[in-house]
């Protein structure tokens, strides 16, 4: 049930406030703990790391990152199923504490354990935190989109602030006080969740038992409606590429800022790991430009898969960027200009695709799927991240296997960008009045 006379945050409902420091504070040990995940097991275990080789902690990486986002599937749908939004989220919480407790443990032993905890627990978090958001608004409440926007900016500061706070913690104290910081701040989210929890009392409630034969007697498909989960189908598989460019983020890129990349601000010396927050601060600073932007366009924007085609030439800049910067290594550690600029090409590569991705799959899958769907889009971005843990498994830091490692990156982006442009019109046919 929404409530459209509370307007106690910035005209939004008080409930806005609480979900977007739960997220900010999940996605602050989210991210804190991934920029440090690699560097970690990567690192001799005479200065505390595991000391995996390169491709083996790529590996683990992606496999890692990619079952955070599949785990969503049946976190949401248990959500929907038996345990509602609230507990979910609680639930989930505690999982992420716990797990990133055990990796700040620093024993090989329980390591994977606490990965496969974390990736259990954010698959329980953070497709409800996002569920419980739309909940708060009715369909037809205008303040929905930018809600939303809000929350978006919750994401983006989380994961501005946990580079620098557990990758510094991580690289110059140690490891396990990084992974430990990742921890409780999850603990802060959980207490402000539940210190404000009467402010989401009205969303996110334990569904009714069912009975058997209730739900899922799915009315046959139209024709129409085929057509347009066959357009979420293709806009599936360019989602995953965008998504194995943009991973190389936390994997080949890291290890790229620590071992070839000069790290010094006006004479500081910075951890590798504070790269990870100049993505975000992209995404913060140009967000409003892009709201901006369609705003002005109105109905003259680009449809969906032109900004999905948008998004990908991004992610191709980005790769050809980092390529003629790994061919200045040869002559020793090169600028960070490079790597400044790889993000702010990924950042506007999400901007163009991520916020469509979800709007559009929303709006082209059957009412009565829509969950369903929702799924498939997050299994896409899974799918991207495993991929992308493959392909950084075959980083090295000599200019050769750099080119090769990429250069494949650049191509395979390159050539979804010229295969989608040509299905374009394709698209649209199949996507009807869908824009
Ligand atoms: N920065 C976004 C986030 O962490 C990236 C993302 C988009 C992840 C969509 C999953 C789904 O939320």
């Amino acid at each position: 049930m929404a409530i459209r006379s509370d307007v106690a945050f910035f005209g939004h409902p008080r409930g806005l406030a609480t979900l977007f420091f739960t997220e900010m504070w999940e996605r602050f040990s989210y991210y804190g703990m991934r920029a440090c995940l690699v560097l970690y097991m990567v690192a001799p275990v005479s200065t505390g790391g595991l000391g995996f080789p390169t491709a083996r902690a790529a590996t683990i990486y992606g496999l890692y990152t990619g079952s955070v986002y599949a785990m969503s599937i049946p976190g949401g749908w248990m959500a929907d199923r038996f345990l509602g939004g609230r507990m979910a989220v609680l639930l989930g919480g505690i999982g992420i504490a716990a797990g990133n407790g055990l990796i700040a443990l620093g024993s090989e032993s329980v390591f994977y354990t606490g990965l496969v905890v974390v990736a259990l627990g954010t698959g329980l978090l953070k497709p409800n935190v996002s569920g419980m958001v739309g909940a708060l608004y009715s369909e037809r409440d205008p303040r929905r989109d930018s809600g939303f926007s809000i929350f978006y900016m919750g994401i983006n500061t989380g994961a501005i602030l946990a580079p620098l706070l557990c990758g510094y913690l991580a690289q110059r104290v140690s490891w396990h006080l990084g992974f430990a910081t990742a921890s409780a701040v999850m603990i802060l989210g959980l207490i402000q969740f539940l210190g404000f929890r009467s402010s989401v009392a009205h969303v996110g409630q334990r569904p009714e038992p069912r009975r058997v034969g209730d739900g899922n007697a799915h009315a046959p498909l139209t024709a129409g409606e085929w057509k347009r989960i066959g357009a979420i189908g293709v806009l599936f598989v360019f989602s995953a590429v965008f998504w194995m460019s943009f991973e190389q983020a936390g994997s080949s890129l890291t290890l790229f800022a620590e071992q070839l990349t000069r790290k010094n601000l006006l004479g500081f010396a910075f951890p590798s790991s504070w790269f990870q927050s100049v993505e975000p601060i992209f995404v913060v600073s140009l967000a409003p430009l892009f709201s901006w932007i369609w705003l002005r366009a109105g109905e003259r924007q680009p449809s969906s898969p032109s900004k999905f085609a948008w998004g990908l030439a991004s992610a191709v800049i980005a790769f050809c960027i980092i390529l003629y910067g790994s061919t200045l290594t040869t002559a020793g550690p090169v600028s960070p200009i490079w790597l400044v600029l790889v993000y702010l090409f990924q950042a506007i590569g999400e901007l163009l695709l991520s916020p469509v991705g979800l709007s559009t799959t929303t709006k082209l899958a059957p009412r009565r799927m829509v969950g369903l769907m929702m799924g498939v889009w997050f299994f896409s971005i899974a799918t991207g991240n495993y991929m992308a843990g493959f392909v950084a498994s075959f980083y090295r830091p000599g200019a050769g296997a750099l080119l090769a490692m990429f250069g494949f990156v650049a191509a395979i982006t390159l050539v979804s960008l010229l295969i989608l442009t040509l299905l374009i019109p394709f698209m649209r046919r199949l996507m009807g009045d869908v824009r």
